[in-house]
Parts: C-alpha cells; structure tokens; sequence
C-alpha cells in the first residue's frame, strides 16, 4: 500500500485558510501546469498554483518573462477540467496587470471565469492600485513579495532579497499595504528567515514561504522541483523527495530495449483476429513486390 498524505476533506476556500491562519495550521501549496499533475497534487496539498513557472518549468524559457495571458489561460483551463478541491490560484504573467485597473481586471476576470478561485500577482507598493481594483470586482488577491522572478532585470538575477535595513523594512511595509488593499495571503520568496518571522507575526493573513525559512502560515515549492523533474542547479531551499527525471528516463529506457529487441509487445499486449479471418486476409492481401 503507497503512503499518500491526505489533506481533511474540507473544500478549501478563502475563508477557510482565514480560520487556519487565526488555528495555526501549516499551509501546504505546490504548482500544476496540467491535468496529470493536478491529479497528483490536489488531494494533498491546500492549494494548487497554476504559476507562471510554467515558462521556465514546462515550456524551456530561461525566465517567466515571455509568459503570456494565452499560455496562462491554456495551462490554467487544462488544470480547472480536473476540478480540484484544493484551492485555485493562477498566477498573472508579467505585463498583465501593469498598464490599466481595466486591462488588470479583464485579465484576471478571464482567469477566475476559466475555473480560478483567485490570482496571484507579484509586487508590493506599486501594485496597491491594481490589488484595490481587482478586490472591488470580487476577485481574491494573493501577493507576493522579496525575490519576485518577474523583476529579474531589476535585481539582477535570482538573488535572496531584504538583507540590507532598508530592503526589509521596505518589504514589511509592503506586506502591510498589501494586506490593507485587501490581498487574501502573500507568498514570501527567497527572503531571510527572520524577515519572513517578523512579516508573519505582525499580519493577520496567512504567509506562504518559499525559501522564506520555517515561520510562515505554510510553504510552497514548485511540484517539478518536489519530483526531482526540473535539471541542473536547484536553489537550496528546494528538498527533492524523488529522483524523477533519472527514474522516468530508466523506466523509458527500458521499454526503449524491449521494442528494440523484440520484446514488446507481446501477445497479450496485442489485438486479435477472430478464429480463420487471419488465413483469409493471408489469401487477399497482395503479395510483397520484388
Ligand atoms: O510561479 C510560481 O511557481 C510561483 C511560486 C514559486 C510561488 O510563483
């Protein structure tokens, strides 16, 4: 019998991780990008994130720069068929909620009528206006501060943010603004742990931390990185439970060597003709040129 670690069979709504946050109870939230990994995961975690790491996880970008509302909407659409009764954030791409309220709300609209429970975007003060305008249209709002992968350019790479007085200072008061337009919960990434604790215990809604060390509401790491699919340099805040881009590839390998060597299919992997019909379609099939 596999160990399968099941969350209480409560849907999982806003409200709910409201009451977990004032209970203490850990969050746990991971990604999918399509049906099979929404299969995987929504039975076990709280909260399931269509991110846009779907660019650099799925579709071979270097960053989440390139995604746009087109591949969001589709990746999202495939998730939402699956119907999850864990929690549903997409995430909104760069660019999506930067030019109007109007432009903002059409898209993160488009993504709550494709089966979202809620989006996510990243920033802090220079994102209130939006935050405001999509809460007054009724569509929940998750933040996300500190190492935020759409400001790449601006941080000059992946790098740990809020290790300077100012820096964190300037995150905290951005946690709070966020929380005061009305955001839901705030993802804190690639931040000290401490800076994470002091976020944590001065809102009143839930963290969820990534790379944010252990005293946020809950922690969330991209589904590939949990399964060991994702290649090459992973940050040290990401612990891979399976080696799973090596063990897929030796279980391809193999059946890879059965067809080669004859092996696959066998008989019972194979359809039949009923009883005489096969000495019958010997006499009508055309003999093989030479
Ligand atoms: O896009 C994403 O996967 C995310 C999580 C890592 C929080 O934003």
């Amino acid at each position: 019998m596999s160990y399968i670690s099941e969350r209480p069979v409560e849907r999982v709504t806003i409200p709910v991780l409201q009451r977990w946050r004032g209970e203490g109870r850990t969050i746990v939230m991971t990604t999918a990008y399509d049906a099979v990994s929404a299969r995987i995961a929504d039975p076990i975690v709280d909260i399931v994130l269509v991110g846009d790491s779907v660019g650099n996880v799925c579709l071979g970008f270097d960053n989440t720069l390139p995604v746009s509302m087109t591949m969001m909407n589709h990746h999202l659409e495939a998730v939402a068929r699956t119907r999850p009764h864990s929690l549903l954030i997409a995430d909104m791409p760069f660019l999506s909620f930067h030019l109007s309220p109007e432009e903002t709300i059409r898209n993160a609209g488009g993504l709550v009528q494709r089966g979202a429970d809620a989006v996510k975007l990243e920033g802090g003060a220079k994102r209130v206006e939006m935050v405001r305008a999509l809460v007054d249209c009724e569509i929940p709002v998750m933040g996300h501060l500190g190492l935020t992968p759409q400001s790449v350019n601006v941080m000059g790479g992946f790098k740990v943010q809020g290790r300077k007085a100012d820096d964190a200072l300037r995150l905290l008061d951005d946690a709070h603004r966020l929380q005061e337009a009305g955001c839901f919960a705030l993802v804190l990434e690639g931040i000290p742990a401490e800076l994470a604790a002091r976020a944590t215990e001065s809102l009143n809604i839930p963290t969820i931390g990534i790379g944010a060390g252990p005293s946020c509401s809950g922690q969330v790491l991209v589904f590939h990185d949990v399964l060991g699919l994702t290649e090459g340099n992973r940050p040290k805040f990401v612990r891979t439970y399976l080696t799973g881009f090596q063990l897929l590839q030796e279980a391809l390998s193999r059946w890879a060597d059965d067809v080669r060597k004859g092996a696959f299919p066998a008989p019972n992997e194979s359809y039949r003709l009923p009883e005489g019909l096969a000495d019958e379609i010997a006499k009508w099939a055309p003999s093989k040129s030479t």
